[in-house]
């Protein structure tokens, strides 16, 4: 089976309601090959990527999902050829003035992570507008990583953290998991509940690695720009399925710990 005409039939209706994931994380993959393959330059790949951006947002407002985070672009990705780093920038304006009303229309709100001061100036400033313009919004956080890597995260906020305590402000004896999570970029963000990769790899790439601690993982063979809303349905409904025990066991687990 080609991986264009791999498809499941999973409907939101078939989802049981009662153990859906809070949060889910998506490495969006595969893009650049989709485009290869079919003799085409890699942003092709990419716009087509756009198009299943849009899909599983509203797969994820179908749902009633509350966190969506999408790894848009890595911090690694910036050693990429000028034209195609350029052209990635160019489709996320683009995406963010097209789509900025219909988000407001799903009461979505949106919400940045990553170095975001390395971006175009013209893209942070249409990113701070649109995150201002959805602040009110309480239905879907949508979470975009971009310029993202983990490591940085991490030696960031214990940057931050280092300079707390220099400076009397904290004392290193209180310093606990509590602390290091409330420095992250992603702090107010629950942990994913579940991560989603697309083209087959089976890695995670340096994206929120101290967040993922306990995260499901479902990997789909599915290049990004053929990931349609029946894929991330099927993916949704695994997870559903699935026991988790945070290193513990099940009967030990609070009712909202047993998710
Ligand atoms: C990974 O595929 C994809 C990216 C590095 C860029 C993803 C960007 C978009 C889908 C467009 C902008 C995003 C939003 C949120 C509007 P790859 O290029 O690494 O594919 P390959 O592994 O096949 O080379």
């Amino acid at each position: 089976m080609s991986k264009d005409s791999q498809q499941s039939h999973i409907l939101p209706d078939l989802i049981p309601q009662k153990n859906l994931p809070r949060h889910v994380a998506v490495i969006m993959d595969g893009n650049g090959r989709w485009a290869t393959e079919r003799k085409r330059p890699r942003i092709f790949g990419h716009n087509r990527g756009v198009e299943r951006v849009r899909d599983i947002i509203q797969a994820a407002c179908e749902l009633n999902l509350k966190f969506l985070t999408l790894f848009a672009f890595s911090e690694e990705n910036w050693g990429r050829p000028k034209d195609e780093v350029f052209g990635i920038m160019k489709l996320l304006d683009t995406f963010i003035i097209k789509e900025r009303q219909e988000l407001h229309r799903n009461n979505i709100r949106l919400r940045t992570i990553g170095q975001l001061d390395m971006l175009p100036t013209k893209t942070q400033k249409l990113l701070q507008e649109t995150t201002e313009y959805l602040s009110q919004n309480d239905g879907l956080n949508l979470n975009i990583a971009l310029s993202y890597g983990g490591r940085s995260e991490i030696s960031h906020a214990c940057k931050a953290i280092a300079t707390k305590v220099k400076n009397n402000e904290l004392d290193v004896e209180d310093i606990d998991a509590h602390t290091v999570e409330s420095h992250l970029w992603s702090s107010s963000i629950p942990d994913p509940d579940l991560l989603i990769r697309t083209s087959g790899e089976q890695r995670i790439s340096n994206f929120l690695l101290w967040q993922m601690a306990y995260c499901e993982l479902w990997f789909s063979k599915v290049f990004w720009p053929d990931f349609h809303k029946e894929h991330f349905f099927e993916a949704i409904a695994s997870y559903c399925t699935r026991n988790r025990r945070f290193g513990r066991l099940s009967t030990t687990l609070s009712s909202s710990q047993n998710i």
